[in-house]
């Protein structure tokens, strides 16, 4: 990767806003952006430890910067594919076959996720009207999730108001902040809209293993936002349920189905089945961009596996027996009878009530 910068210049340049759309939105920090021709993101691999913006300039770095999570989350991905359109239009200027293989690496990078492919999608319709075109789709998507996050912290604050009364304690599972979409957050988006309206009593971050998103980002972001957080391992998410120690889970989504059924980070459903034995609220948040009326259910979605490694060892220390054999489902599904509501950058879905996404009819 062509170039590295450390943190003062990141949060410097992204709360001073982008030469494109001149301190339109301004906000603390942008997991991601189009900046001078190219892609930066943050590293998400790097953090605690460090804060680390990589440059990606080509889609080879690109795409296995998404395949190895240095990006990471549904609503940052997509955005990462329509960039990775956009950087293939002037990488490939010419080169129909060359564009049309670098499209669909970038679109197949990870496959869980709908929003990766429709986002990239989107851009690679705008391509016969060449590259600029194409970047300008891709700034647009962009800019869409960024006022998505804001519309679905105020109406999953509210939500979460309503279902739990003033300073509810909260459960979430991998990371769903700025980190996962480009400003704000999904699900700790509403976290923090709460913090912020003096009606958050605290939350528990679930670690998420293999790769420790909870732990590694969630903990992070929630730290620096000043809200108070215990971190739990992931098995004990369901047994503080049951002891009474938190009033709803709020997590996000990969990818929510017609009939409500939600694909998100291994390990929601375990809290999902503990939250419904509770009898406390299980809520998803996510964007439009990620609810897929095309895929009737849980079952029809491919669920990415991640191999071996991840599960065997961590971060090139191994604790299990060479050989071991190993499962690692990097998403599960939660079936829709367990999902209190979801919220949207559009509308709050109550299922429990018996509301539907789309059709009305359930598949
Ligand atoms: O494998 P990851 O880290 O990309 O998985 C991310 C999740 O499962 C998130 O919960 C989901 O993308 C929602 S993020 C706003």
């Amino acid at each position: 990767l062509k170039q590295e910068r450390d943190s003062t210049q990141v949060f410097d340049r992204v709360t001073g806003g982008h030469g494109d759309d001149v301190n339109r939105y301004v906000e603390p920090m942008r997991t991601i952006d189009w900046v001078d021709g190219a892609v930066e993101i943050i590293d998400q691999t790097a953090l605690p430890d460090e804060t680390r913006i990589l440059r990606l300039s080509t889609v080879d770095e690109l795409v296995e910067a998404v395949r190895r999570l240095a990006v990471r989350g549904a609503p940052a991905i997509g955005v990462a594919g329509a960039f990775g359109v956009a950087l293939a239009a002037r990488q490939f200027a010419g080169d129909p076959d060359g564009l049309a293989s670098a499209v669909e690496r970038v679109r197949t990078a990870r496959p869980t996720a709908v929003n990766l492919a429709r986002c990239a999608g989107r851009v690679a319709d705008r391509l016969p009207d060449g590259p600029d075109a194409a970047l300008k789709e891709a700034l647009r998507i962009r800019d869409e999730e960024i006022d998505s996050a804001e519309q679905m912290a105020q109406l999953g604050a509210d939500l979460l108001v309503s279902l739990c009364g003033e300073r509810p304690r909260l459960l979430t599972h991998c990371n769903t902040g700025a980190l996962a979409t480009v400003t704000g957050g999904t699900a700790l988006a509403v976290a923090f809209e709460l913090h912020r309206r003096g009606a958050l009593a605290g939350m528990v971050a679930s670690e998420t293993r293999p790769l420790l998103q909870g732990a590694r980002l969630t903990a992070w972001e929630l730290g620096r936002a000043g809200i108070p957080y215990r971190l739990i391992v992931d098995g004990a998410g369901p047994f503080l349920m049951s002891r009474g120690e938190v009033d709803a889970v709020i997590v996000g989504a990969d990818r929510i189905c017609a009939n409500g059924d939600v694909v998100n980070k291994v390990g929601t459903y375990a809290h999902a089945l503990g939250a419904r034995a509770a009898g406390i609220p299980f809520v998803v948040v996510a964007p439009e961009s990620t609810v897929d009326l095309d895929t009737p259910s849980g079952d029809a979605v491919e669920i990415e596996d991640r191999g071996a490694a991840e599960v065997v060892a961590f971060r090139g220390v191994a604790f299990a027996p060479e050989g071991a054999g190993t499962a690692n489902p990097a998403f599960d599904v939660t079936p829709y009878p367990l999902v209190t509501a979801i919220v949207t950058d559009r509308r709050v879905i109550r299922l429990d009530t018996g509301e539907v996404l789309g059709s009305g009819r359930r598949q």
